[in-house]
């Protein structure tokens, strides 16, 4: 079957520190994907979750983003932590972790 459990996108984008957008990369993006990646290695779920590197998701404002499919959950990840409880209670656990979602960001 092709196709995974889980596929889970990180945006590494890098601007100019300048750039008045700012950039995932910039805010701590290598250091959750490597939670993610890691973790998901850990949990022995290789071959169920893929955890790709992505470039900008257009969600610069919200980020570091990132976004897990099939649920199409856009998360707004500040912390390595954060990257934590997504890793073990969405991509392992499979429920979503509302208090993340960008939507729900005030
Ligand atoms: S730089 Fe990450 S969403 Fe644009």
């Amino acid at each position: 079957m092709t196709g995974y459990k889980r596929h889970v996108f990180v945006c590494l984008n890098e601007r100019d520190p300048a750039d008045p957008r700012g950039s995932c990369k910039h805010r701590g993006a290598e250091g959750i994907f490597k939670v993610l990646k890691e973790g998901a290695g850990k949990a022995g779920l290789e071959g169920d979750v893929r955890i790709n590197r992505a470039g900008c998701l257009d969600h610069c404002e919200y980020g570091p983003t990132v976004v897990v499919y099939p649920e199409a959950a856009w998360y707004h990840v500040p912390t390595v932590d954060d990257a934590n409880e997504i890793l073990r209670t969405h991509v392992v656990g499979g429920k979503i972790v509302e208090r993340l979602l960008m939507d729900n960001m005030g």
